[in-house]
């Protein structure tokens, strides 16, 4: 990083909440956000980022023939705007081993549940299936092993008795909002770094990832 602020690049592919949870938070810290990339034309985090002046672009994976093609022409798309950190919120294309590499240590992601637990999708039917009383959302750096980068933070909440997945979807996406941003923050100060394969915190290597609890209401207690 250059320049005082992180110049930093947010991948999409729906509706992009987490995407407004940044937007919200500008001003408030050491993030720019230089551009939002969609791999879908009617991404509604498109509309997000046209609303709030910031730039973006479209880059579909049907237009090229293989997983690497895509990603090459991503980081065409993206070296316009040099991005110092990019951000993958619901962007739901898997990256290919060149594309990890060219950021390496500069891609963070947010998955929808306590990792290692759960990885891939429909996480809050697997959890509700297996009866557990927590749930939550992990921030990771991405490496090649899907959603098994170095995790960095997680929010976590206690399940209810009944209650539907869409409504417990609905909750952890609260708390994503809350814990996305602020692990991007730290990374934009620099307290945050991925060295030798790990996550450094305030130059401590994060065996576990930093906790946050939250109540059932999605306060951080
Ligand atoms: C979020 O719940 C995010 O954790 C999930 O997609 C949703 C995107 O919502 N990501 C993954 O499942 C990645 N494995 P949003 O478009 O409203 O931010």
């Amino acid at each position: 990083m250059t320049e005082k602020r992180c110049k930093t690049a947010i991948l999409i592919s729906g509706s992009g909440s987490n995407l407004q949870s940044f937007i919200d938070r500008v001003g408030d810290g050491d993030i720019e956000i230089v551009v939002v990339l969609s791999s879908r034309p009617d991404a509604h985090g498109l509309v997000r980022a046209r609303k709030a002046g910031i730039d973006s672009v479209c880059v579909e994976p049907r237009d090229h023939v293989d997983r690497e093609q895509y990603d090459r022409a991503v980081a065409a798309e993206l070296e316009r705007w040099q991005p110092d950190l990019l951000i993958l919120a619901g962007f739901m294309c898997i990256l290919s081993p060149w594309f990890v590499r060219r950021y390496e240590g500069r891609i963070l992601n947010i998955h929808p549940a306590l990792l290692p637990a759960y990885p891939g999708l429909h996480t809050h039917e697997r959890v509700i299936e297996a009866g557990d009383t927590a749930h939550g959302a992990t921030v990771h750096f991405v490496t090649d092993e899907l959603d098994a980068g170095p995790r960095v933070v997680q929010g976590r909440l206690p399940t209810l008795a009944g209650e539907s997945a869409d409504a417990l979807a609905a909750r952890v996406l609260a708390i994503e909002h809350q814990i996305y941003p602020e692990a991007a923050r730290w990374f934009a100060e620099r307290r945050l770094q991925f060295r030798d394969g790990h996550a450094w915190l305030q130059d401590k290597r994060l065996a576990e990832p930093v906790q946050f609890e939250f109540d059932a209401d999605g306060k951080r207690i």
